[in-house]
């Protein structure tokens, strides 16, 4: 995929606030730390355009990145950070469910797990809302780096196992430091924008 350009459109918690042109839409979804601001910025080929972190919970906001003039990338707040509060919790509930509700530009969800554990109650419970809203899921196996190669296969089926995949759904294993994985993934997300 060529970028021709790149930018940070809108940073959303209200519907009001995202953006009303009809363009499509794909979101990226996963824990906090998972890889996502990593990811977008590797799909981009962009050091830091999406900021990035070692402390969890950095994204917080739904942010709108413009690709091409073509499609958005949504980077979704992540969730499942022990180390927040109640209150804050339920305001992810209520950014999240605003947007999922209805969202006719949203082509697709790319959930992200860690290849390396075994999905999180969290990450299936996404699974499951994203399934439930109706939208077509798409999991991305992030730090593959931190595994050989021989043992993608058990962690794939890991994977697949505990978030009860269906037979047709697939799992894509990406690393953003080594761009692995980076190609096969821009097919997936350019096959589901043009659905
Ligand atoms: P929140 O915004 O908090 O939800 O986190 P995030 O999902 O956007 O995670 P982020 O991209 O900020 O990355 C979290 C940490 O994981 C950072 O320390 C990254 O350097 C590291 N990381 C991300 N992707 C990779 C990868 O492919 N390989 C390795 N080894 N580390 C990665
Ligand atoms: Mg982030």
């Amino acid at each position: 995929m060529k970028i021709r350009s790149s930018e940070i459109t809108m940073s959303a918690v209200h519907r009001h606030q995202y953006p009303t042109d009809g363009i499509p839409e794909i979101a990226l979804a996963g824990r906090s730390n998972v890889g996502k601001s990593s990811l977008t910025n590797a799909l981009l080929n962009r050091r830091n355009f999406a900021r990035t972190s070692s402390t969890p919970g950095k994204t917080r906001t739904i942010n709108f990145y413009l690709i091409n003039k073509e499609f958005f990338f949504v980077d979704l707040p992540g969730y499942g950070y022990a180390k927040v509060a109640k209150s804050e919790k339920d305001k992810w509930g209520q950014v999240m469910e605003r947007y999922l509700q209805d969202r006719d530009e949203l082509c697709a969800i790319f959930l992200l797990v860690d290849i390396r554990h075994e999905p999180t109650a969290d990450d299936k419970m996404m699974y499951d809302w994203i399934k439930y809203y109706g939208y077509d899921c798409v999991v991305v196996a992030t730090k593959a780096d931190k595994i050989s190669r021989g043992q993608y296969l058990k962690h794939l089926s890991v994977i697949r196992k505990k978030l009860q995949l269906e037979k047709d759904e697939k799992i894509i294993p990406v690393s953003s430091s080594k761009k692995t994985g980076i190609e096969e993934l821009w097919s997936e997300i350019v096959e589901q924008y043009r659905k």
